[in-house]
């Protein structure tokens, strides 16, 4: 499957030869030796980067034991059985105390405002974790309690997440830019005791009031017969209960009005951060917890349209992610590394706190926006702190090069030596641009494909070792097992197109859906028995390498995040105009794709201007701004066939223009068809 020799040709890239000296994996051949031991004794492999970590107790029974086949029974995957451990000791005791990395930076912080930023080392987030693992313990929470987290890009994210692993709680993040309804659906699923937020923040110049948004979540809640404890909340702008503040910034160049903001206070409910923290102790023992104990549940899209509470475990997500981290990003002591992506997604709980951490990296954490104050804002950030791997979104790469090289050339970029990638596939131009621009042509880029319910990389090159092709995430991470299926689950060979799929477990794969075990197996692994389903579709060249051809069920790629076209269509459904939505993918410049949306009203209600904005409207307030449509159509009939179902496949051809429709002869009534035609939205 992997070819023996290293792959050649004209279209394969190498990055700087310089990173060679430094490289972990050498060689194509070596890649593939190395690919080769991890597939066929998964336990010497392991075993070996295991013994890098901290086990309170060691492994019993078997190393990997698991059933992929649902018709053989549950599915399951148990790793290092009998083994016990801390991720948190692992990220921070272990860096202080063995490594003697108490001193190094962990986080150097950058505010949405430029001049706004601190740094923490190894030990001070140690400290702060203790004191708000005891704050925690103090108020109750116990292993296996599930904590909500709604908050933007500050420290104490990082550490409310480090004192829930600590404590053996289980943390739901919940991205800040969700609507109260995602949110209250959110905490009731994994029935959250606690929810840890923030007063507001800034993203760019636009306030957000984050707890007037856990208020109206918290109050959904209560009206579903659901009342979570306690709300703690970090006072990141300032603001005091219920009045206006003033000036109380930390931040001498940020204008006052700018800091304050408004915060209802319930003081039944609602306690701040640092008031809980004030006295408590710096020292915490943590919670030894078995390596399939839960680590966290992070939500994303599902196609039925309520989101799935993916459920990830300790040890193998650390193993995971920490040798993902090393090898992908070829990790050195000195590398300054920045994710720009935000914790509430899964690349920032694996590619910003876990993984980088428990490499004893130093990273860049930004809370602010790449166009803020203006569109070089990421290239000054990578000069200020000399960063040297850079991890970043196709969609984001694409806004910045509509801003032209000039923002760039203004800053050096001279420490960049590693450039990545993540969220869909990226196309040839932002690639290039990347590489030639962004990188001087000095720094390959890592294409790494990944989703939230694979915890860590899987298809991604090395620097050095694997040639690069513009487009493609090449070749499988060790321990990684694809196949490319076709559509009666046939496994194909050499060049080939189809279903992308997986053979066998890697650490990091995700264990069940949250409360729904069945919801797990039907969805990733009811259609092929006896592999991993990805929903993707994906092609193999002649050259063994993969390329990503996008989502294959009814999911959309926004900017790099995943949505469901049913979750779309609920939302619209609930305004009164609207009997009935559809909703399709349709390509766009800078977020890959966007939403189109065709809607049929209801008697008695005409289609205006309006009704677009509400709609608009409604899909932002319900599920939140990413899924903002960008175009919405007037559909007196959709095209159905004659058993109910709507043909999304004619819809999307309307949408982009295509004069040829494909076979409509199955349509129960084909003259709406001609109607949509001739009302499509103008699009770009
Ligand atoms: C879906 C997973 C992985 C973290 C961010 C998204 C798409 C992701 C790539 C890539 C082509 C990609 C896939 C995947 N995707 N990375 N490098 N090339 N497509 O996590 O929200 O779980 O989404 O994102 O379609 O299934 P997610």
């Amino acid at each position: 499957m992997i070819p023996d020799k290293t792959p050649v040709g004209g279209d394969t890239f190498h990055g700087a030869a310089d990173l060679a000296q430094r490289a972990h994996v050498l060689s194509f051949q070596k890649y593939k030796e190395l690919y080769l031991q991890s597939v066929q004794s998964p336990q010497e492999f392991w075993g070996k980067i295991a013994k890098e970590f901290y086990w309170k107790t060691p492994q019993t029974g078997s190393f990997l034991d698991y059933n992929f086949d649902h018709t053989k029974g549950k599915i399951y995957i148990k790793l290092m059985e009998g083994a016990t451990t801390n991720i948190c000791y692992n990220l921070l005791d272990r860096n202080v105390y063995d490594k003697k990395l108490g001193d190094k930076i962990a986080f150097y912080w950058e505010g949405n405002e430029p001049g706004d930023s601190m740094e923490i080392t190894y030990k001070d987030l140690l400290q702060q974790v203790c004191k708000f693992a005891n704050v925690l313990r103090a108020q109750g929470v116990k292993k296996g309690d599930r904590i909500s987290i709604y908050m933007p890009m500050i420290m104490e994210l990082v550490v409310a997440m480090l004192a829930c692993a600590r404590i053996g709680a289980v943390h739901s993040i919940v991205f800040a830019g969700f609507s109260s309804e995602s949110l209250c659906e959110r905490i009731m699923d994994s029935c959250c005791t606690f929810i840890v937020a923030a007063d507001g923040f800034y993203r760019g110049d636009k306030l957000i009031n984050l707890k007037l948004v856990v208020d109206e979540a918290l109050r959904k809640c209560r009206e579903r017969d659901f009342q979570v404890s306690k709300c703690i909340v970090v006072k990141h702008l300032g603001g005091t209960e219920e009045t206006c503040a003033d000036e109380t910034s930390t931040n001498p160049q940020s204008p006052p009005a700018k800091r304050s903001c408004q915060i209802p206070w319930d003081a039944n409910v609602d306690v701040w951060w640092h008031e809980l923290v004030k006295g408590a102790s710096d020292e915490c023992e943590p919670e030894w917890c078995d390596t399939e104990d839960p680590l966290f549940i992070l939500y994303t899209s599902g196609s039925t349209g309520k989101p799935k509470g993916v459920l990830h475990t300790i040890g193998g997500y650390l193993l995971y992610t920490a040798t993902t981290f090393k090898y992908v990003f070829n990790y050195q002591p000195d590398d300054v590394y920045w994710c720009t992506a935000d914790i509430g997604w899964v690349t920032g709980h694996s590619y910003v706190t876990y993984a980088p951490l428990a490499n004893g990296a130093t990273s860049v954490m930004f809370e602010g926006l790449p166009t803020y104050p203006d569109s070089s804002r990421f290239w000054e950030i990578i000069d200020k702190y000399k960063v040297t791997t850079f991890y970043t979104a196709p969609t984001a790469i694409r806004l910045l090069m509509k801003y032209g090289d000039g923002p760039v050339k203004r800053f050096s970029r001279q420490s960049l030596k590693i450039l990545g990638t993540v969220g869909e596939p990226i196309n040839p131009e932002a690639w290039h641009w990347y590489y030639k621009v962004i990188g001087n042509g000095r720094c390959p880029i890592m294409d790494t494909f990944w989703q939230t319910e694979t915890g860590g990389h899987m298809l991604t090159p090395l620097p050095v070792a694997i040639p690069l092709k513009p487009g493609s995430a090449t070749f499988p991470f060790f321990g990684v097992v694809p196949a490319i299926l076709n559509e009666s689950g046939e496994e194909l060979e050499g060049e080939a197109e189809g279903y992308l799929v997986f053979k066998k477990p890697w650490p990091s794969i995700m264990r069940t859906v949250y409360g729904n075990q069945e919801r797990f197996e039907d969805t990733y692994f009811k259609k092929f028995p006896g592999y991993f389903v990805t929903g993707d579709g994906c092609k193999r060249d002649k050259d063994g390498y993969y390329w990503i051809t996008g989502r294959i069920d009814d999911m959309l790629n926004v900017s790099g995040h995943l949505l469901s076209t049913a979750e779309v269509e609920s939302a619209l459904i609930e305004h009164p105009a609207i009997a009935e939505a559809a909703v399709v993918s349709h390509p766009h410049p800078v977020k890959g794709e966007c939403l189109y949306c065709f809607v049929t009203l209801r008697d008695g209600h005409e289609f205006t201007k309006t009704l677009v904005t509400e709609l608009k409207n409604q899909v932002r307030e319900k599920i939140s701004p990413i899924a903002t449509p960008d175009y919405i159509q007037n559909a007196p009939g959709l095209p159905k066939t004659r058993s109910g179902k709507i043909m999304r496949r004619i819809l999307r051809k309307i949408a982009r223009n295509e004069k040829d429709l494909g076979d409509i002869s199955t349509l129960a009534d084909e003259s709406v068809v001609t109607e949509l035609v001739s009302n499509r939205c103008k699009t770009t």
